[in-house]
């Protein structure tokens, strides 16, 4: 089984042996050692990011610095000549005629931009595709887990807007390659998705009882800018589903972990006092995307002694 020459836009055709093989070589880096690792001169990463990133495309960038390759940055989209007036389409032929090794994308994805990527013959990685998927950031929570859970017989609950996140798709998709995985939603009826979306999932509307039958507790931001009404009303948001230090405390878990793909909106989604408390692994979500990405690019590019 070899990964050289893949792309990475969805998890769905994934195997679980392949993720364990990442997983394994991103361990790897995370103990430093880079030993099995030779950089041949001359490979470019292409990052096209149209939308905002923080920790997405830095850690691509850190990711991209540790094993020694070099990266061509079109900036932001108001950089580009999609400003201009040129189309996704036009804009993704140029940057394959170049000929990237291999090219990191983040668009606001609608199906149509979906399709245009599935066009692109070159090797590409989503870095987050609208509301579609987020794979990267799935297996840079996915490893975090597995740091303190066996990947197997858990419950994993996410708490927000299910329904505009690309990080629960992704992770439901990578989650269920391993057994006896249950999802559970809790957030505002709309934000849910219907009950028999996904298989072993459940939803929930009091976030306390929620809590109580996860071991695995993800926050998720609402992504206001997706929404197309204005009916969504913080304040009944903040009062029910924000979570809080308080009710992790009451509700949830001593040996639980608490997660969040971030960013974080302190007023809306996540108490920053929940930093402080030892189950939440939100600052290593961060640092292992930056070795998960490594193990990530390093494979594709053949880069991996055998
Ligand atoms: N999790 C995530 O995608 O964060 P950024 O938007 O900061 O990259």
């Amino acid at each position: 089984m070899s990964l050289i020459g893949r792309s990475l836009v969805t998890l769905k055709n994934w195997s679980q042996k392949e993720v364990q093989e990442l997983f394994f070589l991103s361990s790897t880096f995370k103990n430093n050692s880079h030993s099995h690792i030779s950089s041949p001169p001359g490979k470019v990463v292409a990052l096209a990011f149209f939308e905002p990133s923080t920790r997405t495309k830095l850690s691509f960038q850190m990711a991209l610095g540790r094993l020694g390759l070099m990266s061509s940055d079109l900036g932001t989209l108001s950089d580009s000549s999609m400003v201009k007036g040129e189309s996704f389409s036009e804009t993704l032929k140029t940057i394959e005629a170049m000929e990237p090794d291999l090219m990191v994308l983040r668009t606001n994805s609608s199906q149509g931009e979906i399709d245009i990527i599935n066009q692109y013959s070159r090797p590409v990685i989503s870095a987050g595709c609208g509301p579609l998927g987020h794979p990267t950031q799935a297996l840079a929570d996915a490893f975090t887990i597995r740091e303190s859970y066996n990947l197997q017989n858990f419950k994993i609950l996410f708490v927000g807007d299910i329904n505009h996140s690309r990080v629960v798709r992704s992770n439901i998709n990578l989650l269920s390659l391993f057994p006896n995985v249950e999802f559970g939603f809790c957030g505002p009826k709309e934000f849910l998705p219907p009950s028999d979306q996904f298989p072993h999932s459940k939803n929930f509307s009091h976030l306390e009882e929620a809590l109580s039958w996860a071991d695995i507790c993800m926050g998720l931001r609402v992504q206001l800018e997706r929404h197309a009404s204005a009916s969504f009303s913080p304040e009944d948001y903040k009062k029910n589903y924000r979570l809080t230090a308080d009710k992790l405390n009451k509700h949830f878990k001593k040996e639980g972990l608490i997660l969040h793909p971030g960013p974080h909106i302190p007023e809306v989604d996540f108490d920053p006092q929940i930093f402080n408390d030892p189950r939440c692994v939100v600052r290593k979500q961060v640092t292992n995307g930056v070795f998960v990405r490594m193990s990530i690019m390093a494979s594709f590019l053949g880069l991996v002694k055998r």
